[in-house]
């Protein structure tokens, strides 16, 4: 009898758990990469995970990273989080290897982001005569404050560019081209080629190493993101990454959770001691279950 009653009390526990606790078993809502890419605090890969801020513009769908804006929705090529920007490439874009027709990029206003200052924006095939970027007379109210749209120290730049086979292909004439110069695209956040009277556009963020070969420059648009005004990685964020959980947000507070491997939710990190006392103290409410809670009683006090 003595031998008997613990296998049969630990058979009952086990089958109380079980029926108590069914997201013990369900998976880990918010995931820790998407895709090939790892995914850390302020991104996640859905409602509820990340920074609420980042999750309306960054999203994984069927294991891919993308970034939408206003113009579009864009695959992120990677994240350097140690320097805290995002790379995305733009399926319209040209590059040394293709020339295709774009209507542009932007950002909107209101999205944590800003264009990285190595990302440079090169105007293709403009209108020489009625594009508004080589309009000398645009004075902007005084004499003193001409409005040049094009930088001229960055003709090489196009000269370069203009070299690509399929650029050269076009027979364009060098005059075409534009470094584009607003920096985040001015007031707008937004290059519209269509009323810059442009027909594509190359975006590059790196010459890698190599000013004269436009073949290996890398192409792409290179962003900016800060975690909050202080620029602060909350530290429960870190805890919680380091103990294998995805941070994400949620309660009527909308504040700061760790969501664990196991599909549980702490406010610090997912090491068992903490990871217990959280499950102990918030499930009674999050579950509501009070006949299973009362079996699990039960069956505690026959012990
Ligand atoms: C944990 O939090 C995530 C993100 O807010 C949510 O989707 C999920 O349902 C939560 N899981 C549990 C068990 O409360
Ligand atoms: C700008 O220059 C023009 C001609 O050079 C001059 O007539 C005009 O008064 C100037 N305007 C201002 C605001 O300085």
């Amino acid at each position: 009898m003595t031998t008997l009653k613990p296998s049969c009390a630990t058979f009952l526990l086990c089958l109380f758990f079980f029926i108590a606790f069914p997201s013990l078993v369900s998976s880990q809502a918010c995931k820790s990469s998407c895709g090939e890419i790892p995914l850390k605090y302020p991104f996640g890969t859905g409602p509820g995970c990340g920074d609420p801020r980042f999750q309306q513009y960054v999203s994984c769908n069927q294991e891919k990273l993308s970034f939408t804006t206003h113009t579009g929705c864009y695959p992120v090529t990677s994240i350097d989080y140690s320097q805290q920007v995002m790379y995305i490439s733009d399926p319209s874009m040209s590059t040394c290897a293709c020339t295709q027709s774009s209507k542009g990029f932007g950002l909107d206003w209101d999205a944590p982001f800003s264009f990285h200052d190595d990302t440079v924006f090169t105007l293709l095939d403009c209108s020489t005569t009625s594009s508004p970027i080589f309009q000398i007379n645009g004075y902007d109210g005084d004499n003193s404050s001409k409005v040049l749209r094009c930088d001229t120290t960055g003709a090489p730049i196009c000269s370069f560019l203009y070299t690509c086979r399929a650029i050269s292909l076009l027979n364009l004439p060098i005059s075409t081209c534009c470094v584009y110069t607003p920096v985040d695209l001015g007031p707008s956040f937004e290059m519209d080629l269509q009323k810059l009277k442009c027909t594509a556009y190359a975006g590059f963020y790196s010459f890698s190493g190599q000013e004269s070969n436009p073949e290996n420059w890398k192409y792409g648009i290179a962003l900016k993101y800060k975690f909050n005004v202080y620029n602060d990685y909350p530290t429960s964020c870190a805890n919680c990454e380091r103990s294998g959980g995805a941070c994400g947000y949620g309660g009527v507070y909308n504040s700061l959770v760790c969501n664990c491997p196991n599909g549980f939710n702490t406010t610090s990190d997912c090491l068992f001691g903490s990871s217990f006392n959280q499950i102990s103290r918030l499930l009674p409410w999050q579950t509501g279950n009070w006949p299973m809670y009362a079996l699990g009683y039960f069956i505690l006090w026959t012990l």
